[in-house]
């Protein structure tokens, strides 16, 4: 039987760290489980928010509803042959430790996702990605529940609709599913992705001679750890907003007027520009308000200190949002989810 608890803090369950009570929290660890809450009457009208690692999430204020945690675990290989393995893992699993598991399994394809705050369940909904990666790449497939008939649904690559930090977990399906495990097809033969300057530099510094996926994994953390803010001792959320996509005319007058700004190439219509350099370039980085603020090492990543509020949080984004507007007439949109 799932305990029901009332009234709790979940400061410890968002890595912004922000306060914040739920009316109702319950941690589920089977599939039977979450169906057992979610049939009762008391819940049918709360509104709900499922919790995985708390680490995209901005709580802007208590919780009048049901918190539910995802604590579904399990790792299975299911599929095996001589080139590839399929993981199958519970979505409560930390996606960090998963990452580190199927390395140690003599497996590639995650090691550039290494040390991502969050659980797997969570990874699909955003289609997680860094320095050159993103689990699209490796993603097999997902069972979630159906939040109103209670049924498992089958997803395949194509069902997700995977973008850019998105998913149709983000939008059609917005609120109608729960993840409750993900699989992975990983290879057994090393292929590496080392496209990303930053890594390749890293790994000289480190005088790696022989490329491994432990080696990878070592350089993507040692760079995350150099730039990016540990959850455990500054709130954040990662990356705040998304890296803009705008239109190729577009970018031809601002490159004109901001000829160093970074930027990469999607298509022949579309180029996508840093929100980090252009927060930056518009004087945010490192700015300090009270207890919030723009981390210093990286413009993208807003940053509790310890009492800031979600309301504080936002603000401060709309404030760098109209700011970047107003200096390069490009719009930059959230990737952290807000939570009323
Ligand atoms: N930049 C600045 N100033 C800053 C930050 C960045 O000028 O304060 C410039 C950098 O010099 C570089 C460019 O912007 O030229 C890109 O910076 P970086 O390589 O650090 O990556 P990012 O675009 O800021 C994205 C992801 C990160 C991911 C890294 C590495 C998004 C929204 N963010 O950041 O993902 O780790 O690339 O692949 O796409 C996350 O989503 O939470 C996250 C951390």
């Amino acid at each position: 039987m799932t305990e029901i608890l009332q009234n709790i803090s979940l400061k410890p369950y968002n890595t912004f760290g922000l306060e914040a009570k739920a009316k109702y929290f319950v941690v589920f660890k089977s599939v039977e489980e979450l169906k057992e809450i979610l049939s009762k009457e008391k819940f049918k009208n709360e509104k709900k928010l499922f919790l995985g690692g708390g680490s995209n999430i901005l709580l802007m204020r208590d919780f009048d509803g049901l918190v539910l945690k995802n604590e579904i675990y399990g790792i299975e290989n299911i599929f095996e042959d001589d080139s590839k393995v399929i993981l199958k893992s519970g979505a409560g699993e930390v996606w960090h430790s998963f990452v580190l598991k199927s390395i140690d399994l003599g497996l590639s394809g995650l090691e550039n996702l290494s040390l991502i705050p969050g659980t797997v369940g969570a990874a699909p909904m955003q289609n997680i990605g860094a320095y050159g990666v993103e689990i699209k790449d490796v993603f097999v497939s997902l069972e979630a529940l159906n939040l109103e008939t209670l049924e498992i649904k089958h997803f395949n690559k194509v069902d997700c609709n995977f973008g850019y930090r998105e998913s149709y977990f983000k939008h059609a399906g917005k609120g109608k599913y729960v993840i409750l495990n993900v699989s992975f097809e990983l290879s057994k033969i090393a292929e590496f992705n080392v496209s990303y300057g930053a890594i390749k530099e890293t790994l000289e510094q480190m005088g790696v001679k022989d490329l491994s996926t432990k080696a990878i994994s070592e350089a993507v953390i040692s760079i995350r750890k150099s730039k990016l803010p540990d959850p455990a001792k500054i709130g954040n959320s990662g990356s705040f907003f998304k890296n803009p996509e705008i239109p190729k005319t577009q970018y031809d007058a601002v490159i004109e007027a901001f000829p160093n700004m970074p930027h990469y190439v999607i298509d022949a219509d579309t180029v996508k520009v840093p929100a980090g350099w252009l927060i930056e370039q518009a004087g945010w980085k490192g700015k300090r308000i009270g207890e919030i603020g723009v981390h210093t090492k990286q413009a993208l990543v807003l940053v509790n200190y310890g009492g800031g509020k979600g309301q504080d949080i936002a603000n401060l984004a709309y404030e760098i949002q109209a700011s970047v507007l107003e200096k390069f007439g490009i719009k930059i949109t959230p990737e952290v989810n807000f939570i009323d």
